[in-house]
């Protein structure tokens, strides 16, 4: 299985931000982890569409866009429209409506991701694998950069990575929060390989960080 480094614009310097996005991409990390907080489902309000369209223009590079905002099929189609590759939004912001909300992903032209909180049990994704492209295994608490890792969150990777498995289909398993050259190699193990990384790409020499992690 392929490892793909997505580095989390949210650690980026937005002053150059499309500089920066250019540095990870000729350094080899395939997907741009682009993390959207609305202040309610997460504390935190990062950046949204204007944000989105203006750097589409300059990239080809693969937009993986995490959803941190309640009921996140109210703006799936918005997102489609300013250049997400893949929406993921999480199980925990869109209960009741989780099939709805990956049927719009779907008829918007995108990939699906579904994500998850370290304390929601993982068994929850089960009846949505049939129709995910990735899983997101949270493994900090959402909503700001540069945590720590939560160890208990490796078994729950081997956990969901058993049931992608199990389901006989090509899913892809993304981790998010607090993943750097330390954690690089205990998440690789216990099954992702989609790796975000934040801070552990944007602090100090962009490509070098990237290059490193790869
Ligand atoms: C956290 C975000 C992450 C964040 C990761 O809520 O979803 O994508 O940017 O940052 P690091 O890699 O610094 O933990
Ligand atoms: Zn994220």
């Amino acid at each position: 299985m392929k490892t793909i480094v997505a580095p989390s614009i949210l650690s980026a310097d937005f002053n150059i931000l499309g500089e920066q996005i250019k540095q990870v991409h000729e350094a080899g990390a395939e997907y741009l982890h682009i993390d959207v907080m609305d202040g309610k489902f997460v504390p935190s309000i990062s950046f949204g569409m204007p944000v989105i369209k203006s750097i589409r223009k300059e990239t080809k590079i693969f937009f993986d866009v995490h959803l941190m905002i309640e009921e996140p099929i109210r703006y799936i189609k918005e997102f489609a429209d300013c250049g997400a590759d893949l929406i993921t939004f999480h199980y925990e912001a869109a209960e009741g409506k989780v099939q709805e909300t990956i049927d719009a992903i779907k008829a918007a032209g995108c990939k699906v991701g579904l994500s998850i909180k370290p304390k929601t049990p993982v068994d929850v994704i089960k009846p949505f694998l049939k129709d995910t492209d990735m899983i997101l295994v949270m493994t900090v608490e959402p909503g700001f950069g540069g945590q720590k890792y939560i160890p208990e969150s490796t078994e729950r990777i081997t956990k969901v990575r058993t049931m992608i498995t199990e389901s006989g289909r090509d899913i892809d398993l993304e981790v998010d929060g607090g993943i750097n050259s330390e954690t690089f190699e205990t998440v690789k193990k216990a099954g992702a390989n989609v790796l975000v990384a934040g801070s552990a790409v944007f602090k100090g020499d962009i490509a070098a960080n990237v290059k490193s992690l790869l």
